[in-house]
């Protein structure tokens, strides 16, 4: 199929992926790629950066909004260096697709049109993502804020949950007026994780683009969050319909797959999500990285003008009081997951062999510096490693130190998850494809 002229593919291009560009963490991301991959990366390279939003209004907006950022960034340069505005502003090209992670027709459409365009991708920052909450239980919102400030603001026990959210059919009904029948998908569940799951499945074959000489991997970026809670997930019933904490299992489910992807016992399973079939000259299995945003203001949770002045308060003060998770602006938040999209290779490979494999959170210091730093898991701590040194700050409310039961436990839930979701994944593709409305991936 011929490359559409409007679809920008540049010699040296590094191609980035970002869902749910258009507001918060994930119009940060796309601000502070810019930003980094110009300051740190060869003349020669060029970003491309494919960003996903719900419709065209928000793409094209979107898009206005990074290259405003971009032309500003340009100027500052200039100003530095005479002549060199419009060589760093070619090095960036952007495209904007359409993408509804509650839809699986959705994923599916998206994912066709970028493997018949795209020659690679370098990296897919899962950011796109709902919180599923309805309200706050005000009364103890106010106590734990005022008796235990820095904890309530960072692990809140106060949001309060929709149940039983579940998404719109995935298959329309026919034209003459059939309903096919299908189960339910949780809808914090498809917009947070198997949305996400389905497009990493379909876009590994441009992740793996890379011929080993590159030293590169191809790099699925899952965006978690501090309030993963081992205890907010049953894996039996694991897209949390009828949970009072779908938001929270979603993310616990998203540290305890990426986390255990790269053990031996969920290889078999991995490699068949990654279409991987053993080295090649052509390809490198991509990876799962793992990243948490730390506290930002965003419009995750809605609020009226005059509480999100409060919430923006509260999140400083505990800033203030020493909290390290309050990155507070998206910006700052965004530092975790630009790193893990544009770090090398071999930094991040000898990071995990001597430190393990785990969750790269954003965090600052008081004056708001910020910088990444890795997130206990429970069950896992911070790297997987019985005798690593246990950090004194940042512990979440619910952490237990190691044990070896502990970790044995992580890992046949990680084993157990990723089998889960491969057949739900299968599942779901037949059921589309026989419904006629699946999109069939060469
Ligand atoms: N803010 C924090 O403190 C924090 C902390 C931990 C983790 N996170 C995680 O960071 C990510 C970004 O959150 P945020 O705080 O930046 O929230 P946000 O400002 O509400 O942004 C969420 C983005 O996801 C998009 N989105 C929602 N549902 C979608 C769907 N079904 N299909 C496609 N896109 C969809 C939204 O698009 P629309 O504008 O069209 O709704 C929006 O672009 C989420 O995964 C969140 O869980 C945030």
């Amino acid at each position: 199929m011929p490359i559409p002229e409007d679809i920008p593919q540049p010699d040296d291009g590094f191609y980035v992926l970002v869902t749910g560009a258009n507001s918060g963490l994930g119009l940060a991301v796309g601000c502070r790629l810019i930003d980094e991959f110009l300051q740190t990366r060869p003349q020669s390279q060029s970003l491309v950066l494919i960003i996903t939003t719900r419709d065209l209004r928000k793409g094209d907006a979107t898009v206005r909004k990074l290259r405003e950022h971009l032309s500003k960034i340009c100027r500052e340069q200039e100003r530095k260096v005479p002549g060199i505005r419009m060589l760093l502003e070619q090095r960036v090209h952007f495209r904007q697709e359409i993408l509804d992670l509650t839809s699986l027709v959705s994923v599916q459409k998206l994912s066709k049109r970028l493997r018949d365009t795209t020659p690679k991708l370098h990296s897919v920052i899962c950011n796109a993502g709902i919180g599923g909450w309805e309200d706050l239980y005000w009364g103890r919102a106010v106590w734990t804020i005022l008796t235990n400030w820095k904890s309530a603001v960072t692990w809140p026990t106060f949001k309060k949950s929709g149940v039983g959210w579940v998404t719109k059919p995935q298959i329309p009904i026919t034209d003459d007026g059939k309903k096919i029948e299908e189960p339910p998908l949780g809808e914090v569940f498809c917009a947070n994780f198997f949305g996400h799951y389905l497009l990493g499945h379909y876009l590994a074959p441009l992740l793996a683009r890379h011929p080993p000489e590159e030293n590169t991997r191809g790099r699925l970026i899952w965006v978690s969050s501090l309030e993963a809670y081992a205890h907010s997930l049953n894996i039996s019933d694991i897209q949390s319909i009828p949970s009072h904490s779908p938001y929270e299992a979603s993310k616990r489910l998203t540290d305890i797959m990426g986390i255990t992807s790269t053990l031996p016992s969920t290889m078999p399973l991995v490699d068949e999500y990654l279409d991987y079939h053993g080295p090649s000259k052509q390809k490198t299995k991509p990876r799962i990285y793992v990243s948490q945003p730390g506290i930002c203001g965003t419009s995750i949770f809605a609020l009226p003008l005059i509480l999100e002045y409060a919430m923006f308060a509260a999140f400083f003060v505990a800033r203030w009081l020493g909290s390290q998770w309050h990155p507070v602006t998206a910006y700052k938040g965004a530092v975790s997951m630009v790193w893990l999209a544009l770090a090398k290779q071999s930094t991040l490979d000898a990071m995990e062999a001597q430190e393990g494999v785990g969750k790269w959170g954003s965090a600052c210091d008081r004056r708001g510096d910020e910088r990444v730093e890795r997130t206990e898991v429970e069950g896992w701590g911070w790297g997987g490693f019985l005798n690593e040194r246990k950090r004194k700050t940042g512990r979440s409310p619910y952490a237990r130190d190691l044990t070896p039961e502990l970790k044995r436990r992580f890992e046949e839930a990680g084993e157990a998850c990723w089998r889960e979701l491969e057949r739900l994944r299968v599942e779901w593709e037949t059921r589309l494809e026989d419904a006629g409305v699946g999109t069939r991936m060469e």
